[in-house]
């Protein structure tokens, strides 16, 4: 496909895709999020990508937030027919998606962050979610998010205030993954996608799955799905081959059946 606001490599069993529009520091007009969301489909659609990773052009922003300047006149009919829908495919994305945040990453550009499922952030990245200063709240997850990881406190603070925080706080507390040098940010993404991307795919697939259940149920329909799962795995050709490789001693060659 042609895309005029993101570009996407692949290296080997790795997709990257970065936000690029460097000029507006990566903002996500309704243009950019559909690229995104057609890409990351592309990718999980194709059985060679075992590791999906997002970053930002430039040395500034991942992405500072949803573009200011198409939203400023829109109506809210607009917003509701504007393609929002987006964001849901950006969530149901099956294959691993980390996110490296290489600066700002402030209100849409946070959320986006927080639907990766890894986040790894240079020294510099600041986080936020800055749409109180302008008169509206997050619009993609930012309040969820936040406050299922950071709890209510720290998330009320960030929210009605809009002030921005460091990599390092959040590392601390347990939002970021990783907070490495700026001019390492992508070499560890690398080296954590191609990890990943080394595992039995249809265990990576049944395991975010797992992961993410815990944030949409109980814990007896969590533990649920995560039992069916791991009953499933073992229908799997890499399920024999994992094991059999253990007690043989060798390497493990996965397929993805
Ligand atoms: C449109 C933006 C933008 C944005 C920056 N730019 N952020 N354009 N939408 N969100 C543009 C600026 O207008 C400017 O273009 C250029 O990018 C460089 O930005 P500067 O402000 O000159 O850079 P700097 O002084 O370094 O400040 C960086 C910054 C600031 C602190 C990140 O740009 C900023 O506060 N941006 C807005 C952050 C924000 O409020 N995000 C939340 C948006 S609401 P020109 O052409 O003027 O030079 C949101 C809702 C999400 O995200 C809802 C769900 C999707």
């Amino acid at each position: 496909a042609e895309y005029t606001s993101i570009l996407v490599e692949r290296e080997e069993k790795v997709g990257i895709i970065t936000l690029n529009r460097p000029k507006e520091l990566n903002a996500l007009n309704f243009q950019l999020v559909n690229e995104l969301a057609d890409a990351l489909e592309e990718f999980d659609r194709d059985e060679a990508i075992g590791c999906i990773i997002l970053t930002g052009s430039g040395e500034k922003a991942f992405a500072a937030g949803a573009d200011i300047k198409e939203m400023a006149d829109k109506s809210p009919i607009d917003m509701l027919l504007g393609g929002f829908e987006s964001w849901g495919r950006i969530r149901k994305i099956h294959t691993p998606v980390i996110a490296a945040v290489n600066g700002y990453a402030l209100g849409g550009g946070c959320e986006l962050a927080m639907h990766c499922d890894i986040i790894l952030a240079s020294e510099n990245a600041r986080f936020g979610q800055p749409e109180i200063l302008i008169g509206v709240i997050p619009g993609a997850g930012g309040t969820q998010r936040l406050a299922r990881t950071l709890g209510k406190y720290r998330t009320m603070e960030i929210v009605l205030t809009g002030s921005p925080i460091n990599a390092k706080e959040l590392e601390s507390l347990g939002l970021v993954n990783h907070v490495v040098p700026q001019s390492e940010l992508m070499n560890e993404a690398r080296k954590l996608a191609n990890k990943i991307a080394g595992q039995a795919p249809i265990a990576v697939r049944m395991a975010k799955e797992a992961v993410l259940s815990a944030f949409e149920t109980s814990l007896e329909e969590g533990l649920d799905i995560e039992r069916k799962n791991f009953f499933l795995l073992f229908a799997t050709e890499d399920m024999r081959e994992g094991m059999r490789a253990f007690i043989e001693k060798r390497q493990a060659h996965f397929q993805g059946k």
